[in-house]
């Protein structure tokens, strides 16, 4: 079959050369032409040493099909909350302690006298939450919309792959107040996960860090919760839109492709 090709899409206007007026002396005069021009020669002298511009513009400049609407936005909505995760996990780790010992105490003095310690605790703990939510949510319009069929079988797969890592995420850090709560619950999710056929003994001894709940479980959980898997959810989200980039979205199933408006390939 022949490749269809798109046309290049249009350089932003913001990034368009000025046109030059004539007998006018064509520098930048006013403060805010002076930035235009100043973002203008950083871009242009980042992208003659790196020649990014075509990737960015590949990516971000997409046609977008016919009955677009907000439920296309719950996967952004994801990744922002994922994004909101990384920031406050990453100040909540500046003070927190994962000794069996000390992670209780440590969770105290974030939530009653760090700075804004509360706060931050507060929207890790509820944007796990939305994460989750949000997650289900794009799941379900892109099997409503039938977006897991051909040729977006792959993004599907990786989807299910960010879903399972996303819910890892909820039940290693359920663990880390180390309170009565989140001791006892993680012992019974570890027990579910014990009985898991065939690798479901390993999974839990993995877990565990042996056949025992003790004191190494504690960083165990905190090592899959920081480093682990939000890595591996970082490089699948990449995955995830470089396939959603290349493939483009599906049109809400609803709308049908008139034969005399596909797309005619052009040189
Ligand atoms: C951390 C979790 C996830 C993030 C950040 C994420 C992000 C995104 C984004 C930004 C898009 C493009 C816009 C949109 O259609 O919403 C997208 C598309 C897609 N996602 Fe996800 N996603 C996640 C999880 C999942 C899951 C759990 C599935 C399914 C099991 C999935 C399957 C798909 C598919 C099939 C598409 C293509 C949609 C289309 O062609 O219309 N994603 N994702």
């Amino acid at each position: 079959m022949p490749r269809l090709r798109l046309p290049t899409p249009p350089l932003p206007a913001a990034l368009q050369p000025r046109p030059k007026r004539p007998g006018a002396n064509n520098g930048p005069t006013k403060p805010l032409d002076q930035a235009t021009e100043a973002g203008v020669t950083v871009v242009d002298w980042i992208d003659e040493r790196t020649s990014l511009s075509g990737g960015v513009r590949w990516m971000l400049f997409r046609k977008v099909p016919k009955g677009t609407n907000w439920f296309y936005t719950l996967g952004s909505a994801a990744m922002f909350a994922f994004l909101s995760q990384a920031v406050t996990g990453v100040f909540l780790a500046m003070y927190y302690d994962p000794s069996p010992t000390r992670a209780y105490e440590s969770i105290r003095y974030i939530t009653n006298e760090a700075f804004l310690g509360e706060f931050v605790r507060g929207m890790h703990k509820w944007g796990s939450t939305v994460m989750v939510v949000l997650v289900f949510l794009h799941m379900g319009r892109t099997f409503f919309f039938g977006a897991y069929k051909y040729p977006r079988e792959l993004n599907w797969v990786i989807g299910v792959v960010l879903l399972i890592l996303t819910m890892t995420m909820s039940f290693t850090g359920y663990l880390l107040p180390f309170d009565q709560r989140s001791y006892w619950a993680t012992i019974v999710g570890v027990n579910i996960n014990g009985t898991g056929p065939l690798i479901g003994p390993y999974l839990s001894d993995f877990l565990r860090a042996g056949p025992e709940f003790g004191a190494t479980t504690l960083s165990r959980f905190y090592a899959i919760h920081m480093l682990l898997v939000p890595g591996l959810i970082a490089a699948m989200i990449g995955a995830h839109l470089y396939l959603v980039a290349k493939l483009g979205t599906t049109a809400p199933p609803w709308l049908k492709a008139k034969p005399d408006q596909a797309p005619t390939e052009s040189a």
